[in-house]
């Protein structure tokens, strides 16, 4: 059975009612089946099956805790990119051997944290970050076990906001470089170097780019050999993407499968950073219909969610399904779907063919599982929305919605 589902003409995710969670929590509310991220953790996880592997959950696309803790109890570990994640991470109990640190820009405070935790990995992006969490493991008398995350200039194909890998990006160090760092590296007393990373951008939605990658990186690993660096782990990132339209990515198999080719004969521990292909189809944002506005030339369904709740269209211009939670009108019209956002970029989606809806009905904003809610905001003085976990026919509020008080929290009294 899909996850989300009609029956009877009602969305459902597993066995439970939108309309009747939407009852009971309001909204927008972004909801999702604990049934559907167990069983993608899984199917990922296994794909890999007697590959020595660690699968680090990219905390970024969805930070909620008892996400990080649903995936924690399947063996997962995380890819953090700030202390808040890293802080996140020790809440929800994740094994700090399973904590690998990625980001360009590590504050000497979020590096002391990460020493004092004693994570598995600091993924490495530059001369001057290993020049600093030397000098910070050397204060704390630590040593901190590091991977350099090569930049393989290959281009993943994906919305250029998204795409990471190439030379014109701040990510990573280039592959040139790369190999007197190490050797660099190996002159320092307290960091010791264990891997080599690579992350080419989200969304990707072919296999090449990914093969590509790995193949710079194992010439690399070969390159490293040759001067005698042996490395324990290699790091190939995530960005595994999903179906949000027309895309047709590959699936965990296939992906898993080309991957496992590549690495077969290493020695080495393959570690994987997936987060949207592991919580993107999920999750769904609930909303409710305000008004439905026409103008000469449009139509508007303005809803209750904006913006600050999923910017994703507004961003990247990205296409998120958008369903009716009762399936009770048989015509269609074209309608703008917006948000109450002071904003021209506040749209879910343009032009978009919907079965005619009025005000006070319910719409679901599929696959928004990952890169909704971690990325809301404030704008606008909007409390952000709840989110509520599904199993079966009972849920769980796993974030509140935020209350105007908590709006005005680090005001008070400046
Ligand atoms: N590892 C690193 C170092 C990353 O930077 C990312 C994502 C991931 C892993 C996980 O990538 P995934 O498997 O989720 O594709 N806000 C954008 C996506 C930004 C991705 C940033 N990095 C969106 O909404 O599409």
């Amino acid at each position: 059975m899909e996850v989300f589902h009609y029956h009877n003409d009602q969305l459902f995710c597993e066995k439970t009612s939108l309309k009747q969670l939407a009852a009971e929590v309001g909204t927008p509310l972004y909801v999702y089946s604990r049934g559907a991220l167990e069983e993608n953790f899984k199917n990922f996880d296994n794909a890999f099956g007697d590959v020595p592997h660690l699968v680090c959950y990219a905390v970024k696309s969805n930070s909620n805790l008892s996400i990080l803790r649903l995936f924690r109890d399947l063996g997962a570990g995380v890819d953090i990119v700030s202390g808040g994640e890293l802080f996140r991470a020790r809440q929800a109990e994740i094994d700090p051997q399973k904590i690998v640190f990625s980001g360009v820009g590590k504050k000497n405070a979020e590096i002391d944290d990460a020493l004092n935790t004693n994570i598995l990995i600091f993924n490495v992006e530059s001369k001057a970050e290993l020049d600093a969490i030397e000098a910070r493991a050397k204060f704390l008398n630590n040593q901190a076990r590091v991977s350099f995350r090569v930049n393989p200039d290959i281009d993943p194909k994906t919305h250029p906001n998204i795409s990471t890998g190439l030379q014109e990006h701040k990510f990573g160090i280039s592959t040139v470089e790369v190999i007197p760092l190490y050797q660099y590296a190996g002159m320092l007393s307290h960091v010791k170097v264990v891997g080599i990373s690579c992350h080419i951008g989200s969304q990707v939605t072919s296999l090449d780019p990914f093969l590509q990658a790995a193949q710079k990186i194992f010439e690399l690993l070969r390159r490293l050999e040759e001067a005698g660096i042996r490395l324990r782990y290699v790091n190939l990132g995530g960005g595994l993407g999903i179906r949000y339209h027309d895309e047709s990515p590959p699936s965990i198999a296939d992906y898993a499968q080309a991957l496992r080719k590549c690495f077969a004969g290493k020695k080495q521990v393959l570690i994987l950073e997936p987060g949207r292909i592991l919580c993107g189809k999920a999750g769904l944002l609930l909303t409710e219909v305000l008004y439905v506005k026409k103008s000469d030339r449009r139509r508007f369904v303005i809803v209750d969610a904006g913006m600050n709740d999923l910017i994703r269209p507004g961003l990247y211009d990205a296409y998120h399904e958008i369903w009716p939670v009762e399936r009770n009108a048989s015509e269609t019209f074209i309608a703008d779907i917006v948000g109450p956002v002071c904003e021209s970029t506040d749209f879910f989606a343009h032009d978009r063919k919907m079965p005619i809806t009025q005000k006070g009905e319910l719409l679901a904003i599929m696959d928004t599982g990952a890169y909704g809610f971690s990325l809301s905001s404030n704008y606008n003085s909007r409390p952000r929305p709840a989110e509520a976990l599904v199993k079966n026919n009972a849920y769980q509020v796993i974030r509140k919605r935020e209350s105007y008080e908590d709006l005005v929290r680090g005001e008070k009294g400046l």
